[in-house]
């Protein structure tokens, strides 16, 4: 196990050897700073607290927002770059996983000598340097599934799978931050973008209405010939499975949106496509009953659907469980070549993971909104296997919950719960 040196290594495998005393040195200065950013707490925060800072929006609170960024991401980074170099060294030489590293690694040295933001204008400058990490991070997701995929044979099943979750709810932590300043900030300057009326601060909905997600979910999933085509196979949309909605229909609650359509999304795509496969020769496919509730503390929602139940590709049951792991011992697709070779494309330059995404969607939308991209991106994530995944990281982030039950031969139900109080801080590992 290598604890400290692997950043040095990783530089110094390409490094001349006229420059590798110089390098060292450098190193050891960097790994000092990091260590010093790394032994810090992150300052981790809770929705309301998010949404109360953003409410009453003026100058001076915008600047203590863009300075809390400027400051935490940087911690939040050191703590995954150490991961990374507590990993054993056949892991951090597989593919994908020294270019995150890299990535990490620039991010962190960027914020680091980011200077104060101090005047409005300042912060526009720090909002497109954001944006600009933002885009620059979009392969990390595909770089990291091919390195751990690759290195699953080396990682115990437990260590990888805890690694990764760590990863995870890291960056979507960090990107939750980034995002709602950018959103506090276009909407302070006058910029945002109208969000058809709807309240929101920054990011999150404040009054985000369950049904109404779960139908825009089950509309773009029906219509969309994209979606139809990777989920019910070719030809398959011209049969839809109606998504009946009934509980408490007027449940609104705090959140951010695009979690909670991340995961409807995935989890009524995947109840379309097995309900499609088990009824393929009948007239009528049975309906998928998606059921709302507003309890005192969270929001539930339950999906049942009647396609047969949680199978692999040969047909054999799997256990729920195994389907969030990373690990081929818990699930084998994880080191199948089609999955790799997706993944090798869509890691392999800056503008694979677009090339990847725009290559899906093809004739369907030329010009792409903001969401669509999004959505494609996320279809991207399903078909390498880690839509399932990513929604249960989703759903705990901020202490929410995500369980499949599986009832064999007949079909599945999935629970989802999130807190709608806003209370609860984000996860540990961020
Ligand atoms: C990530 O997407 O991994 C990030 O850390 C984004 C952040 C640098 C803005």
């Amino acid at each position: 196990m290598l604890k400290y040196g692997n950043h040095g290594r990783l530089r110094l495998l390409r490094a001349n050897t006229s420059v590798r005393h110089e390098s060292t040195a450098l190193h050891f200065y960097q790994n000092r700073q990091l260590e010093l950013y790394a032994s810090k707490e992150a300052k981790r925060l809770t929705l309301r607290q998010l949404v109360y800072f953003g409410r009453h929006m003026n100058e001076e609170r915008l600047l203590t927002s863009a300075n809390y960024v400027r400051t935490e991401l940087p911690v939040r980074i050191a703590h995954r770059l150490r991961d990374l170099q507590a990993l054993p060294y056949v892991v951090v030489t597989q593919e994908g996983v020294d270019k995150v590293y890299e990535l990490y690694w620039s991010a962190f040295e960027k914020f680091r000598r980011y200077p104060p933001v101090t005047t409005l204008a300042e912060n526009e400058k720090f909002c497109d340097f954001l944006r600009t990490l933002l885009d620059e991070h979009a392969p990390v997701i595909p770089n990291l599934s091919l390195g751990l995929s690759l290195s699953s044979p080396y990682l115990p099943p437990d260590k990888l799978d805890s690694f990764m979750r760590r990863m995870l709810i890291s960056r979507i932590s960090r990107r939750v931050l980034a995002e709602h300043h950018i959103a506090l900030s276009e909407t302070f300057s006058g910029r945002g973008k109208t969000t058809e009326g709807e309240p929101h601060v920054g990011i999150i909905f404040t009054g985000l209405n369950v049904k109404q997600s779960i139908e825009h979910c089950a509309t773009l999933l029906n219509e969309s010939p994209l979606w139809a085509t990777e989920s019910l196979g070719s030809g398959g949309y011209s049969k839809r499975a109606n998504v009946l909605i009934d509980g408490h229909l007027d449940t609104n609650f705090a959140y951010i949106r695009e979690h909670l359509e991340y995961i409807v999304f995935e989890l009524l795509k995947n109840s379309m496509r097995t309900t499609y496969n088990k009824h393929a020769g009948e007239s009528i496919l049975p309906p998928i009953q998606v059921t709302i509730a507003s309890g005192q503390h969270d929001v539930g929602i339950r999906i049942s659907d009647q396609g047969g139940g949680l199978h692999d590709a040969r047909n054999q049951v799997v256990d729920p469980s195994d389907l969030f792991s990373f690990s081929h011992v818990r699930n084998a697709t994880r080191l199948e070549d089609e999955r790799l070779g997706a993944l090798r494309s869509a890691s392999s330059s800056e503008h694979g993971l677009k090339a990847t995404v725009d290559e899906q969607i093809g004739s369907w939308e030329k010009t792409l909104s903001k969401e669509s991209w999004k959505i494609a991106e996320q279809n991207f994530q399903s078909r390498i296997g880690i839509g399932l995944p990513m929604s249960n990281i989703y759903a705990t982030y901020f202490g929410g919950k995500l369980e499949l039950v599986s009832l064999d031969g007949w079909g599945t139900d999935v629970h989802v719960r999130l807190p709608k109080l806003g209370t609860n801080l984000e996860g540990i590992e961020v």
